[in-house]
């Protein structure tokens, strides 16, 4: 199985998970659109549900398949949320943000009920930091955070568009990606990061996820948290 099969496989899995009525939050990336397709056709076929998205590509794609779509403010509880992760750790310790929707990905899991990860089997890793580990940054304190990442040796690198310009966030935020190599205490390297004046979200999700779907050749299995 190719690895966009798996995904496509994953996130057709993760759409049956979603009931009638529900409030669901859509995440964001290839294995979340996967999802989001899937779970359109569904809605086609008469599922009522409504939507918050962690990015505004995954609102737009909804609002093209005729979900509904709102906001926090419209619907500040959901009872799902479903998205993809750069790496899945021990305990369902997660890296995201690879495609920069940290931010909004954490606000949208923090106000679900349950989170459900979708993943690809080359995603599970018995210790995080292989990934470069997404932090978002605010434009005025990017020197500062990118000194003191420096200093604690975890070689940050400004992200940038495949043209060289910088990445900016839905938030208008810088995302610095920083090379950890491995991360065997996830909760120190989060609080670490968080006290720097000026970064805004990590990527390390940790205690977040409620369960994942991870695909692979002899199909889905779930891991719980
Ligand atoms: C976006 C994310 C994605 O969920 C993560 O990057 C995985 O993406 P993909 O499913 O495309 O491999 O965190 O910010």
């Amino acid at each position: 199985m190719t690895q966009d099969q798996a995904k496509e496989l994953v996130g057709r899995r993760a759409a049956q998970q979603v009931e009638d009525g529900m409030r669901v939050g859509l995440g964001t990336g290839s294995t979340a659109t996967m999802f989001i397709k899937a779970l359109g056709e569904r809605v086609r076929e008469g599922l009522r549900i409504r939507c918050v998205a962690s990015s505004d590509a995954s609102h737009r794609l909804g609002q093209s398949l005729g979900m509904e779509m709102l906001t926090l403010q419209d619907l500040p509880e959901l009872d799902l949320y479903i998205d993809g992760a750069d790496e899945v750790g021990p305990g369902l310790a997660l890296i995201k943000g690879g495609g920069g929707a940290l931010l909004r990905e954490k606000i949208v899991a923090s106000a679900a009920r349950r989170f459900v990860v979708v993943v690809d089997s080359s995603k599970v890793v018995p210790v995080l930091g292989r990934f470069p580990l997404p932090v978002e940054v605010i434009k005025m304190a990017l020197p500062l955070v990118e000194s003191k990442l420096n200093r604690l040796g975890l070689a940050p690198r400004l992200r940038r568009h495949p043209d060289g310009s910088v990445y900016l966030t839905d938030e208008n935020n810088y995302i610095l990606d920083c090379a950890c190599g491995s991360i065997p205490d996830p909760e120190h390297t989060a609080a670490v990061i968080r006290s720097l004046v000026g970064v805004v979200e990590h990527g390390l999700f940790l205690k977040m996820a409620s369960a994942a779907l991870v695909a692979g050749d002899q199909g889905v299995s779930e891991l719980q948290a």
